[in-house]
This record gives C-alpha cells, structure tokens and sequence, in this order.
C-alpha cells in the first residue's frame, strides 16, 4: 500500500471503529464487552487526573503564563482530552477525580456535562471515580455519583449491585465502587477469561472524625470489597475453563493517594518527580497491605497532586501519580498539564493466537505542542513473575 492509501485506508478503518464502538456501547454498563484488541493484542488506558472543570470558557487557567491568562479556560482542558483521545486511541478513559472543581461550578451536572463531553462523543467507554472536590457545588458525593452512572458510554457504577455476595450497605457516604474485567482476544482461548482486572473507588474527601485532620482513606468494608472481589476473580482465573496458575493482573484507581506514595524521595523514584508534599490522608487504614496481600494488583494510580507525577515501586506494587491534567486545577507554571497511560499487552501462545497478559507499560504525555511522551517505563512483566514462581 502507497502513503495516501494507507492513510486513506486508517482514516477508513478508524471511522469503521468508532461507529462500531458507536452501535455497540450504550449507557448500559456491560463490563465484559471491555477486551483486548485482536490485532495488536493491547488495552490502552488513558488516566486524566484533576480536570477542576468549572463553567467552561467563563473558567480562568490558573498557573500559566500571564501572556496566556486572557486565552485559557476549561476549554483548554477539553482541547487536551480530546487531542489525547486522538492521539492515544484508548480503549478505556479513567478520570480520577476532582473531575469538576466544585467550588467555582455554578451548576455540578452542567459542568460535569461539559467535562465528560470529549470522552462521551469519542464513543470509547469511560470511567470516573470521585476527588475531594466534586461535591462542593450543588450536588451531594452521592448526587454527583448518580449523575456519572446516567451518562452515555460510561462503566461507572454507583457501587457493587446488589446481586453480587458484596455488601455495598456497608460503604457509609461512599460513592463510586466498583470492578471492570478486560476479557482475552475474541476467538482466543482467553476470550471469555477476565486476563486484566480493573478496580475503582471511592477514597473520600476529608476526615468526618472531629479529632482526626486532612483527607479521608479507604475504610474497612471498601478494602473488604476489594479482597471479596480480588480473590473471586482469582478463583474463576485459577479454575477452568483454561485455569491458569496465578491471578490475572489487576490495576486499581482513585482519587487520594495512600500513605505509602511517602514512602520515596527524589533518589528511589522510578520516574517521574516529586514537586510537592504527598498529601494523604493521616490514617493508614491499611489499603496498601491489602493490595500487597491479594496478590493480584501491580499497580496503583492516583491523582490529587498535582505537581507530583511520579511512580515508585514499593514491595512489587508500582505506584504512581498521573499529575495534574486540568487548566483550572493549580499548576506550575511552564510545567505542562499531563496525563498518564497504561498500555497491557498479551503474549502469544505456542499456536500463536493471542494468550494472557505478558506486559504493563506507563508512560506520560504533555500537553505542549508534539504531545511530548515522557518517563515511559515496564511497570510488570510476566516473565519476571515465572522467574519467582518457579525457582
Ligand atoms: C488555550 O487554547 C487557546 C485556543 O486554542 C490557545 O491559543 C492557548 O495557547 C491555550 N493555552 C494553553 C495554556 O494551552
Ligand atoms: C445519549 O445517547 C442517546 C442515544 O445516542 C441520545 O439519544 C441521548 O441524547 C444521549 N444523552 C445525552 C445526555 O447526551
Ligand atoms: C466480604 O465477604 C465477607 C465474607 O463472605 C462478607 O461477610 C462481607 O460482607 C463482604 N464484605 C463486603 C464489603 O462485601
Ligand atoms: C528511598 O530512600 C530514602 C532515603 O533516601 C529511604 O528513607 C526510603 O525508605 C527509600 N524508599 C524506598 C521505597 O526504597
């Protein structure tokens, strides 16, 4: 194929995806039609983190040059989603909170209509899970929760539904818990297997004990939730169909990073810097040991400061920081907004067909003029997973 016609024909192709992606994802939260791609055997997840959506193009940048300050509002923002979108072709959009900045949002359901448009007209099925600001406009954690869940082409869940053995009664003001499997390659013999797990939630805003400052954790039935749901997905991974003999990989989301994101100084983070403090909450509600037990989670990815864009490896668990992606969310100026994504990729098996998860790379864009990738980094490979299990 010549130039014009390889392009021709991606631009064909690309217009076949998304009306398929179209016809097929309603608002319907049906998590198992989230798969890998069969041609090139990835999941590409984009993380924005910190949008502070307000009112829109009434909205003022903050952190940028003065030269700039009379040109840049919330639309700056959108101009970035959808510059990525484009870029990047995600098969899933995460936003990790503090998704509007409710403060300065005259009407929550307005701006989050505004802020959630690029991803929803993108046609790619997108998530949200909530920051410490998103309910300070008019709408409760709750309200704004509902809100996400009734949007188009998103898998957002107000919490586990009640068919599942979870208990989602058990989680006191908090909004937005919830899993995603990713399923093998359709046609491969992992099509039916969740190969990557997803989980979302709902860290808090702030702390509603009178003696206890700062910002909220991830309480006790959350993190029971989470080891219920972690090791079921181990279960059926480990049991046939194709019983498999360790967990699938799992990635976990939210707002406010945990204790265990101070645990790194300038020397031993992997990428990425460390500009200002961590700012987690004061308890450790034990979140992290959690993750380290299930065995499962390779990753985790937060938003909340800004300024911070780093991952650290911390007992094999990767976690990182997308950094700030918003105009309207403080900055530093002259230090693009950014955003992070997650690229799983399959291994082939002996027949060559598409097998489970071999890989989970990260990398960062900025938004400057080329979208400049930045601190692209292995965060897992299976290969150094058989090098332990089977010595
Ligand atoms: C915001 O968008 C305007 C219009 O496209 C552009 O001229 C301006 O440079 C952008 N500002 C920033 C800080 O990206
Ligand atoms: C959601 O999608 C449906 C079907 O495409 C459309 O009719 C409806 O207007 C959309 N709703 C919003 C809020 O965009
Ligand atoms: C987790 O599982 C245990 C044991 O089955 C159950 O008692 C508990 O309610 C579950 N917790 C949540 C939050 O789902
Ligand atoms: C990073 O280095 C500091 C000392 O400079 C040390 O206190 C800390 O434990 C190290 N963190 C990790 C995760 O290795």
């Amino acid at each position: 194929m010549d130039d014009a016609s390889a392009k021709l024909f991606a631009a064909a192709a690309a217009i076949l995806w998304i009306s398929f992606l179209g016809c097929c994802y309603s608002s319907l939260a049906i998590s198992q039609r989230l798969k890998f791609d069969g041609e090139t055997g990835e999941f590409r997840i984009l993380q924005v983190a910190d949008m502070h959506f307000g009112n829109g193009k009434t909205t003022r940048c903050l952190d940028v040059y003065r030269s700039e300050k009379p040109w840049c509002s919330d639309l700056n923002t959108s101009a970035f989603i959808r510059r990525m979108i484009l870029t990047e072709k995600p098969d899933l959009i995460v936003f990790t909170g503090d998704n509007i900045f409710g403060f300065d949002a005259t009407d929550a359901a307005a701006s989050m209509d505004m802020a959630f448009a690029p991803a929803i007209t993108s046609n790619i099925p997108w998530v949200a899970v909530l920051g410490n600001h998103d309910q300070e406009s008019g709408l409760s954690r709750k309200a704004v929760m509902q809100h996400i869940v009734g949007m188009n082409n998103t898998l957002s869940q107000l919490n586990p539904s009640p068919d599942d053995d979870d208990d989602a009664r058990l989680f006191v003001d908090r909004f937005g818990n919830y899993n995603l499997e990713v399923n093998g390659v359709a046609g491969s013999r992992f099509a039916h297997k969740s190969v990557l797990n997803l989980y979302f939630l709902d860290s808090g805003d702030y702390s509603t004990i009178p003696s206890v400052s700062g910002y909220g954790w991830i309480t006790r039935p959350q993190k029971q939730w989470f080891q219920n749901t972690s090791s079921k997905l181990k279960r059926r991974y480990m049991n046939g169909p194709e019983p498999q003999k360790g967990p699938a990989p799992g990635l976990v989301y939210f707002h406010i990073p945990l204790p265990e994101f101070s645990s790194f100084d300038e020397s031993n983070l992997t990428t990425g810097v460390m500009q200002e403090d961590v700012c987690s909450p004061s308890v450790n509600s034990g979140f992290f040991k959690a993750v380290v037990e299930a065995e499962d989670v390779k990753a985790v990815f937060v938003g909340h400061d800004h300024l911070n864009d780093f991952c650290g490896q911390l007992t094999g668990i990767n976690l990182c920081y997308a950094g700030g992606f918003g105009y309207h969310a403080y900055g530093k100026t002259g230090w693009p907004r950014r955003a992070r994504m997650v690229s799983v990729s399959l291994g082939k098996l002996e027949d060559g067909s598409w097998g489970d998860v071999n890989s989970v790379r990260t990398w960062k864009r900025l938004d400057d003029e080329e979208l400049t990738a930045i601190d692209e980094q292995v965060l897992w490979t299976k290969t150094s997973r058989r090098k332990h299990n089977l010595d």
